[in-house]
């Protein structure tokens, strides 16, 4: 028989819902919440009822698109940790009363870990063990791999992580939130002639504070001698801005894979939608002889479908979680 698994994220301003059968995505639905857009970073409450909105919809959609009935489900996943803790109840809550109602398991998830094994849902997928940097709006962490359920962080952030990097930067450029993606946009038009630093911090974690202080300073200084600065020159401050945020990245990764001897190197999390760092990798890669993956773009930042592959994983080793599993805004995996 099929294990068919129905998963759900809701663990910050997108609600998503994915339909896996036997380890394959059938289905991959997100809601992007679009109300917080004018107070430049999710407003949790906010998020909490837009889930509250969405989630029947969203799941449905996903059942529908593919073609499997809640009667055949056989698990349901969802986020149970890290995330908002209001937008996890949501998902959890409606998770478990749905399992309940269907009386079948639930699993929760790590949604880092799922971010991880993002990496498993499409051909060609890394062998076993590999290096997993996860670069989202929240996290920050060079993963070591060893099976779907040996997972440990051998390098974070001690600071901001690398989405927040680049949304706060657009901040102090005066662009919207959430800025990464812009400020891939505007690289991409730009050359990286300004120097930023690069922080010395020793073994495999990493610091983006001071990258911020010093674009703050960096456009105090020059728009003091010309109040057009930031305007004329905003492609080119992107590009030096972005260019920075990979080499952090992607020095700390290749320390890693020196450490470690492994060259099976995936990344993953939103900012692994990043142009300059998809390209920088990839050339990385070639030159260190390693085998680099980089997931689909809609596995890449929040969604279910990651959900669901962990879920699967988690479903052919019985891990399953009795109806009272807490959720947390904070857990190790
Ligand atoms: O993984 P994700 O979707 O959500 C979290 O779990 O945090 O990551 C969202 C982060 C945001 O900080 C967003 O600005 C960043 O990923 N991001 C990007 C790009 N696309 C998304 N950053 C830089 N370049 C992009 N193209
Ligand atoms: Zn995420």
């Amino acid at each position: 028989m099929p294990v068919k698994i129905l998963a759900i994220e809701s663990s910050c301003d997108e609600t998503a819902a994915s339909v896996c059968v036997d380890g394959k995505i059938l289905s991959n639905v997100i809601a992007n919440q679009t109300v917080h857009a004018q107070y430049g970073g999710v407003v949790p409450e906010l998020a909490s009822r837009a889930h509250m909105q969405n989630i029947v919809p969203v799941v449905d959609a996903a059942l529908k698109k593919a073609s499997v009935s809640l009667k055949e489900l056989n698990a349901i996943a969802f986020t149970k940790s890290p995330g908002l803790i209001g937008s996890l109840l949501v998902g959890s809550q409606f998770a478990k009363s749905l399992a309940l109602s269907l009386d079948i398991p639930v699993i929760g998830v790590h949604h880092m870990q799922a971010h991880v094994l993002a990496n498993l849902i499409d051909e060609p997928r890394p062998a076993f063990p590999f290096l997993c940097l996860t670069v989202s709006g929240g996290h920050t962490q060079i993963v070591q791999c060893k099976s779907p359920s040996d997972l440990v962080v051998i390098g974070e952030t001690l600071d901001d992580a690398a989405g927040e990097a680049f949304d706060k930067s657009a901040k102090l450029l005066g662009l919207p939130y959430p800025g990464g993606p812009l400020i891939d946009t505007y690289a991409a038009k730009g050359v990286a002639r300004f120097n930023f630093p690069e922080p010395q911090i020793p073994g495999l974690d990493f610091s983006f504070s001071g990258l911020k202080t010093a674009i703050l300073y960096f456009i105090r200084d020059n728009e003091a001698k010309d109040k057009n600065f930031l305007q004329q020159n905003i492609n080119d401050i992107c590009a030096s801005i972005q260019s920075r945020i990979v080499s952090i990245l992607l020095n700390k990764l290749k320390r890693a894979a020196d450490q470690t001897g492994i060259r099976e190197i995936c990344v993953a999390g939103g900012v692994s939608a990043n142009s300059g760092l998809r390209s920088s990798l990839t050339g990385m890669g070639i030159r260190e002889k390693w085998n680099t993956y980089i997931p689909a773009f809609q596995y890449c930042t929040d969604n279910a479908a990651m959900i669901a592959i962990t879920g699967y994983f988690k479903f052919l080793n019985k891990e399953f979680d009795e109806l009272d599993v807490r959720i947390s805004a904070r857990a190790d995996f």
